[in-house]
């Protein structure tokens, strides 16, 4: 047994790089396994539990059976490239060049982080919407860059422009955008674009958007990319994946496109982490694409549904609601309950009502308007929802 240690190996610091001191496991897999463990509905993680369409998975399938199984090319499979312009093409009347302006990604995710990483570096600021999604903050903390928040308020989390101004300095180098917006449901109005779009133009800062719920709209609210404002089509970064609009999550096919040196530099970094990703998924989601109009807005009008069971079963449970325009989610004031830390509330939630939900502190920076506020998904199936309202309409006999 020589060379064999008994003494325990104890670390004299956490092995995890300063980078990422506080990120900890995401929310979203802690509450995850909260639902796992307690078997609560899980109203947490934005995951949905109906397949997509079907041609899509059938698309997978074949492409597995023909042996699409190898690394495709670093860009993403031609198909998908020029099905991505083309979808840009005719849902917005954007031009985009499927060679030079667009590269597909390991999901929205690393699309965002390869941007962040290419496009900052150490000490440059990164203004972000607050609340924001949780891999913005750890992937601008990678990079060493520093995150600028300004904060969407409860209840209509409506942008205020003095606000934003104010976020820019002389390091401001992007503006990290999320429309429609997670967690808050936003869809962004034309004057919010348009003010996001006079202020990058004025700092000359290049914009990234996330919009990977861009068909997920509701009550006729039409989707515009930032890109499509005047000026802003060479200084935008669209960041959009297949995860929400075919309820694929779990394939992470996700897309960008931007002006051709902008791509060039996400490209050197993205070819760093992932390489490449998802062979066979890429040409189904390229087929996905091309489905017509009315797959795409069957889609919304389903969750839009959804959302307003879960709007009426939160509301039935005694908690204030916003009715959100898009996104899986729908945000909730559980003051009216009497709860004051929301976090207490969700780690106590699956033993009160069997129901796991998310708190909104977890996409702040400073969480003191999101005290009472509660996040819950509303992309499950509608006897899921029936289900989850029936047991929350049990708080308020808590109290
Ligand atoms: C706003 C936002 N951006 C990005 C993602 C991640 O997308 P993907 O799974 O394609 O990486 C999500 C997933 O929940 C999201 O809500």
């Amino acid at each position: 047994m020589a060379g064999v240690s008994s003494v325990p190996f104890a670390p004299s610091r956490s092995p995890l790089t300063t980078k990422l001191e506080g990120f900890g496991t995401t929310i979203f897999g802690e509450m995850t396994s909260l639902a796992l463990d307690t078997g609560a509905i899980n109203l947490g993680q934005g995951f949905p539990d109906t397949d997509g369409p079907a041609a899509v998975l059938e698309a997978a399938r074949a492409a597995i059976a023909s042996g699409a199984n190898q690394y495709p090319p670093g860009r993403g499979v031609p198909e998908l490239r020029a099905a991505v312009a083309e979808h840009q093409r005719r849902w917005y009347g954007l031009a985009v060049d499927p060679d030079a302006e667009v590269l597909v990604t390991a999901g929205a995710t690393e699309a965002i982080a390869a941007t962040v990483l290419a496009l900052c570096s150490p000490g440059d600021e990164v203004v972000v919407l607050e609340p924001y999604y949780d891999s913005y903050a750890a992937t601008i903390a990678l990079g060493g860059a520093v995150r600028r928040p300004v904060t969407l308020r409860w209840p209509d989390f409506a942008l205020d422009a003095a606000s934003l101004e104010a976020a820019f300095s002389d390091r401001t180098r992007l503006l990290l955008l999320n429309n429609p917006h997670n967690p808050t449901g936003r869809v962004l109005t034309a004057d919010e674009l348009a003010t996001v779009a006079r202020i990058a133009r004025e700092r000359d800062v290049v914009v990234v958007t996330d919009e990977v719920y861009e068909h997920l709209t509701f009550d006729g609210r039409v989707h515009v990319p930032l890109a499509t404002l005047p000026g802003m089509a060479e200084r935008t970064v669209t960041i959009s994946s297949a995860g929400k609009t075919f309820s694929v999550t779990g394939w992470k096919i996700g897309w960008l496109h931007a002006r051709a040196d902008l791509v060039d530099a996400i490209t050197t970094v993205k070819q760093f982490l992932t390489y490449v990703n998802g062979g066979p998924f890429q040409p189904a989601v390229a087929a996905g694409l091309a489905l017509p109009d009315a797959v795409f807005r069957q889609a919304a009008t389903d969750l839009q549904e959804r959302r307003d069971l879960l709007v009426s079963g939160l509301s039935a449970a005694g908690m204030d609601v916003v009715v959100p325009e898009g996104t899986y989610f729908v945000v909730a004031d559980a003051a009216p309950l009497g709860v004051t830390d929301a976090t207490s509330f969700c780690l106590r939630l699956p033993e009160l009502a069997g129901v796991v939900a998310v708190p909104m502190a977890a996409f702040y920076d400073d969480a003191t308007p999101a005290r009472s506020l509660v996040r819950f998904a509303c992309c499950k199936r509608p006897e899921v929802i029936a289900e989850a309202s029936h047991r929350l309409a049990t708080l308020k006999t808590h109290q």
